[in-house]
């Protein structure tokens, strides 16, 4: 004769030993990947005040954290330029001289095979306006005139060795336009990882700073609007039909609706980038002492991978491999 539930879901989680096996979602090095910066003139590795804990690499101090990152088994980096000088179309994304180009040669050489080294395929960091395109007459961003610029950066990008190219600046038709330049000069094993549902975010706002972006206003013609669900779907499924290698969620915590939609779907790999408001809210109410900053951390990057993503773009990424703080 029973006097309680039958059902009772809380054996399961009687001790640490039993809830660890019947997890069913795991964090796993080799499926964080690592955004780095690396800022033209930096000395050595500045920290970044919007983003405590992530710094400005040097050359010198990018290297050495690339080769920590392969030491603690990550699956890649992604690396960011910013450059001394910006122009109106970003020309230092393109000059065989610019940062990011150099970076990339540098990070590769130091990777081998341990790392998927990848690069932002983006103009913002690069033009003095901020904008992810070049601009028309009017100054809008103009689409096909942006693909033209974007085309000729997967080029500098892929001849420097990137072997997966973020493409994160939202211009309708970039994934054919990049492919079909990468596939004319012959590059065709640069793979290209598509930001398909990437919203006009206030979570970028850190970013902004660590890249010292000159934005003024914001990108709400070209990247998503916040309200948007089947916009999402639709925009990676437009990624995925231009020859998408991956598809990318961007931010992650908000979105993790759109991020179960897309893995529902998708047939190729889907991310999601855990972007810097992100990472600066939980660093900043942990630094109030406002929550538990190691629990914090875990559960937020648990619910990325909860929700369908395959790998994701986290700043934590080493110290949840085992790195130091
Ligand atoms: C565009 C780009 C941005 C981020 C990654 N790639 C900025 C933007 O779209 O405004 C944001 C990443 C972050 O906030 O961590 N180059």
């Amino acid at each position: 004769m029973t006097t309680g539930p039958l059902i009772r879901p809380r054996r399961l989680r009687t001790s640490a030993a039993m809830r660890r096996l019947v997890a069913e979602t795991a964090i796993r090095p080799e499926k964080l990947v690592l955004p780095m910066f690396v800022r033209e003139g930096a000395t050595g590795p500045q920290e970044i005040p919007s983003m405590p804990g992530v710094v400005h690499h040097s050359l010198d101090s990018l290297k050495a954290a690339v080769a920590e990152a392969a030491t603690l088994g990550l699956g890649g980096v992604m690396l960011f330029g910013i450059p001394e000088k910006k122009d109106a179309i970003g020309s230092g994304a393109t000059d065989e001289q610019g940062i990011l180009n150099v970076a990339t040669r540098v990070a590769v050489a130091e990777a081998g095979d341990a790392l998927v080294v990848q690069t932002d395929l983006c103009l913002d960091e690069f033009t003095d306006h901020g904008h992810c395109g070049v601009l028309d007459a009017e100054g809008r961003v103009d689409n096909d005139a942006s693909l033209l610029r974007y085309r000729e950066m997967a080029i500098a990008q892929a001849v420097s060795g990137s072997q997966l190219l973020g493409l994160s600046g939202m211009m309708d038709g970039q994934v054919t336009a990049v492919r079909e330049e990468l596939d004319s000069h012959g590059l065709i094993d640069t793979a290209i990882l598509g930001y398909g549902a990437k919203y006009a975010s206030a979570f970028y706002g850190p970013f902004r700073d660590a890249v010292q972006s000159s934005l003024e206003g914001d990108r709400a013609t070209y990247q998503q609007h916040p309200a948007n669900r089947r916009e999402g779907l639709r925009e990676v499924m437009l990624d995925i039909e231009q020859g998408a290698d991956i598809v990318m969620v961007k931010p992650a915590m908000s979105y993790l609706d759109v991020l179960a939609d897309v893995a529902d779907v998708s047939d190729i790999p889907v991310w999601a980038y855990q972007v810097s408001g992100e990472y600066s809210m939980i660093e900043a109410a942990a630094a109030q002492g406002w929550i538990d900053r190691e629990r914090a951390i875990e559960e937020s990057v648990l619910s990325i991978f909860r929700a369908g993503a395959d790998a994701v773009l986290t700043y934590w990424a080493a110290e949840i491999a085992g790195g130091k703080r």
